[in-house]
């Protein structure tokens, strides 16, 4: 199914979780990217399109540049940009993005076609749950920033798919703080969304199958591997 994109900021510029001037420094003090990137960054920008903050590139940068992945599954391509931070941190690797938005597609058609010079991209077009059951693993890395109420829903498959030794990583799954309230006091048209991610963490936290770890990065990033 297709939808119709919602170009909503996110709550995290808002309401950081992180004290505001910490996040400032985070994103002004460290190297800065440089580059065509640039570009698809300033474009997410001026669009009010959500894509991953400045901390969370230079943590893939260093996570890509640790890990050396051959594949990388993300869920949620949007127009590209992380896709491209990916594939410019690990050149060798092979991208699999899908997204089912037509609008997010053919932006990110264009950026792949001018930026994606070693064709390490491929697009998948389509809802997330049927694309995931066409794919054949394993993959090192999978990364999901998409609908955050499916997360719960895309994880056995993604487990299906994962390496031996991959990490999963779920972008902002703090929701603002959100995660803390209790679900009644939620704004009603928010309650899926939070449903979702508290059935998430009742499944992977204190779980012997799973190890987990939770970074303040952003709108907060969890990261999930099986257990030795
Ligand atoms: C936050 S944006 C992704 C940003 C991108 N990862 C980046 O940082 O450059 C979320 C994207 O997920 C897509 N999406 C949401 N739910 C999806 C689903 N079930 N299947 C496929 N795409 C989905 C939306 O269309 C949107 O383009």
């Amino acid at each position: 199914m297709v939808d119709t994109y919602k170009r909503t900021s996110n709550p995290m510029m808002h309401r950081p979780v992180v004290k505001p001037e910490l996040v400032k420094w985070m994103r002004e003090s460290q190297t800065q990217l440089s580059g065509e990137i640039t570009e698809v960054l300033s474009f997410a920008k001026n669009n009010n399109i959500p894509v991953i903050p400045h901390e969370t590139v230079l943590y893939f940068q260093m996570l890509l540049s640790l890990l050396r992945p051959k594949r990388i599954l993300e869920i949620g391509t949007a127009i590209g940009f992380s896709a491209l931070v990916m594939a410019q941190a690990s050149p060798e690797a092979e991208i699999v993005t899908i997204d089912r938005n037509l609008e997010m597609i053919e932006l990110a058609k264009e950026n792949l076609s001018k930026y994606d010079h070693r064709q390490q991209i491929i697009l998948k077009e389509g809802d997330a749950q049927e694309v995931l059951t066409e794919l054949s693993g394993a993959f090192d890395i999978i990364f999901m920033d998409s609908a955050k109420s499916k997360y719960v829903e895309f994880l056995p498959r993604a487990m299906e798919l994962l390496a031996p030794n991959g990490v999963i990583l779920m972008d902002d799954i703090f929701q603002a703080g959100e995660i803390l309230i209790p679900i009644m006091e939620i704004k009603r048209n928010q309650r899926a969304l939070e449903r979702g991610l508290r059935r998430l963490f009742d499944e992977v936290f204190d779980n012997p199958k799973y190890l987990t770890s939770v970074l303040p990065l952003g709108d907060g990033l969890l990261m999930i591997k099986r257990a030795e």
